[in-house]
């Protein structure tokens, strides 16, 4: 993984960012070490971000100052899935205790119809939901980091804008890692010239070294600081968005971008062995399933049963089959369905859920429940950010796809996102990538498609202990769930909480994703002799794995943060 050397020099004594306009320079490879810092830590999946994050820090802004800059830094530095034409989830814990979430995610336009995606014979039209001006969302990402920074930032648009800015006007320079992203892409980049213009150079691959620069974007990003929500949902930059629309049969229009709205939804709350879990509610049903799933755990000895047991993971892979099935029941957006949150976070229900757990043998995901739940796209990315003060953010985004649609809309710099992928399409049917459809998650204007995205902050006598979540598509529950358990029942510091290998049940596939020899051979043989036969190994290795869990942890020794080694992240403290 590569850091570079800081391009905005930070000056505590005049608590101002003195802008240095050198090209960032990469200096340092970091490690699977943790990171440490008295003053606070960013971990992101973005060295240059995290750096951001960090200046931020040092310059005397809070966590959630540093959060809302990184979340615009990373739509310049990791354009996969940091973004301004997409969404994301923002979980809060403010040092006076005050707890809460941002929902920005993104909405069905209003012209969206539950059947859109069919064809005239009731069937799905493949590619549809993914790859079309249909498949956009009305992007929240802008509303909720500015909503987010006036309601707990300390500081200015413009303090928090100006290094995306500067990243996206002066350039970086491409690593291996970035490199590598818009190379494997570009065949899916080369019906949108506006998405060539910046993701290819002049039609070729852009090459390690190379200066990476988007003005277009950088430009955007400059009416936001000027005119706030108003330089996105309105004017140019709305011009721009809605012609596109206009011009591909897409559906967004202007109605739509003025009446956007990110939500303040409380937390989804839960306890598990003398810790407090606050995470986020529907429209993700993360929060709600880590819960459940914690819950049901609460009753097993995990600690005595050990990492990698055959016991641990059995117990483990039943609490997720079991709450994954009531997912695509009863999950969706609660503006429109009434998710019985309440319910299906209660200790009670989880007692009862779990009341046919046997230790000895495998449940069948037919007697649980019917339908599947494939793997979901893992392009997500995850921010966790620690202050000193006690302030701390975990925040999750996305443009769910990698590069979402792969369309740039023209003249803006802004990569669109295929998010009406997470509804479901049809009734009963899978879609594109297999996802059941259910009344909760159907299709209607103005609807938020539910989400897996779990950014969660885990509290210990009130302070905040431990910030992580993930990305990875329906992985991003149960990749939490386990940086959860790893600290918590097994007493590991972040980094190996982190690192540690990582395996996956969804109820349907009746299937156990596990990362390539991330259990022995005895502890898989025992596993089959519960009935967990079906074992599918994912390589882990740089960008390949389960998850991407950039966290940080609060220790005596220190704010300690850990980038997940599956990526090329960072975590990087305040000096
Ligand atoms: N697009 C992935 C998610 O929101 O879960």
């Amino acid at each position: 993984m590569i850091l570079f050397r800081p391009f905005l020099m930070p000056s505590l004594a005049l608590g101002v960012l003195v802008v240095c306009l050198c090209l960032p320079q990469q200096v340092l490879a970091a490690s699977r070490a943790p990171q440490f810092s008295e003053s606070g830590m960013v971990a992101s999946r973005s060295g240059w971000a995290s750096q951001v994050g960090a200046d931020i820090l040092a310059a005397g802004g809070n966590a959630v100052d540093a959060a809302v800059a990184v979340g615009f830094a990373l739509a310049v530095t990791y354009p996969s899935a940091g973004n301004l034409g997409g969404g994301g989830f923002m979980v809060i814990h403010m040092a006076d205790g005050t707890v809460d979430t941002n929902d920005h995610r993104e909405r069905a336009p209003l012209a969206a119809t539950r059947d859109m995606y069919l064809d005239e014979h009731g069937d799905v039209i493949e590619g549809l939901s993914t790859a079309s001006h249909l498949a956009v969302g009305v992007p929240g990402t802008v509303d909720g980091l500015l909503a987010v920074l006036e309601k707990y930032g300390t500081m200015t648009r413009a303090q928090v804008i100006d290094p995306a800015i500067r990243l996206a006007s002066v350039g970086i320079r491409l690593d291996r890692d970035l490199a590598g992203q818009f190379e494997r892409r570009l065949k899916d980049f080369a019906p949108y010239p506006a998405s060539m213009g910046v993701f290819s150079n002049k039609g070729k691959p852009w090459q390690v070294g190379d200066v990476f620069k988007q003005p277009d974007l950088a430009a955007t990003l400059r009416r936001i600081k000027r005119h706030g929500r108003e330089g996105f949902y309105a004017g140019k930059t709305a011009d721009l968005l809605v012609a596109e629309m206009q011009a591909n049969d897409g559906l967004i229009t202007h109605e739509d971008l003025a009446q956007y709205r990110s939500v303040w939804r409380q937390p989804v709350r839960g306890t598990y062995r003398g810790h407090e879990i606050v995470s986020m509610p529907p429209p993700s049903s993360g929060g709600v399933l880590l819960v459940q799933m914690l819950n049901m755990l609460e009753s097993r000895d995990i600690a005595a049963s050990g990492f990698g047991s055959a016991a641990t993971v059995h117990a483990m892979v039943e609490a997720q089959r079991r709450a994954y099935a009531d997912r695509a029941e009863y999950l969706g957006d609660p503006d429109f369905f009434p998710v019985p949150v309440q319910t299906l976070t209660s200790k009670d229900y989880a007692e009862q859920r779990y009341a046919d757990f046997d230790p000895d043998k495998a449940s069948l995901s037919e007697d649980i429940g019917a339908g599947e739940i494939p793997l979901e796209s893992p392009d997500t990315t995850h921010v966790s950010v620690m202050d000193a003060a006690g302030n701390a953010v975990a925040y999750t985004t996305t443009l769910n796809l990698s590069f979402g649609a792969k369309m740039v809309a023209a003249g803006t710099g802004v990569l669109l996102n295929n998010e009406m992928d997470d509804f479901s399409a049809k009734e009963n049917t899978p879609n594109f990538y297999g996802l059941l459809g259910r009344t909760a998650n159907a299709i209607e204007p103005g609807k938020r498609m539910l989400s897996s995205m779990t950014p969660t902050i885990v509290l210990k006598d009130k302070q905040p202990l431990l910030v992580t979540g993930s990305p990875g598509g329906s992985t991003i529950i149960t990749t939490t769930l386990q940086v959860v358990i790893n600290v918590i029942d097994h007493g590991m510091d972040v980094a190996d909480a982190v690192a540690s290998p990582r395996f996956h049940h969804q109820w349907q596939p009746t299937r156990i994703l596990l990362e390539q020899r991330g259990l022995s051979p005895d502890t898989l043989s025992a596993l089959a002799a519960k009935g967990h036969t079906e074992i599918t190994p994912i390589p882990s290795f740089l960008g390949r794995g389960i998850g991407d869990a950039n966290s940080v942890m609060r220790t005596k020794q220190g704010i300690v943060g850990a980038a997940d080694p599956r990526n090329a992240g960072a975590a990087i403290g305040v000096p």
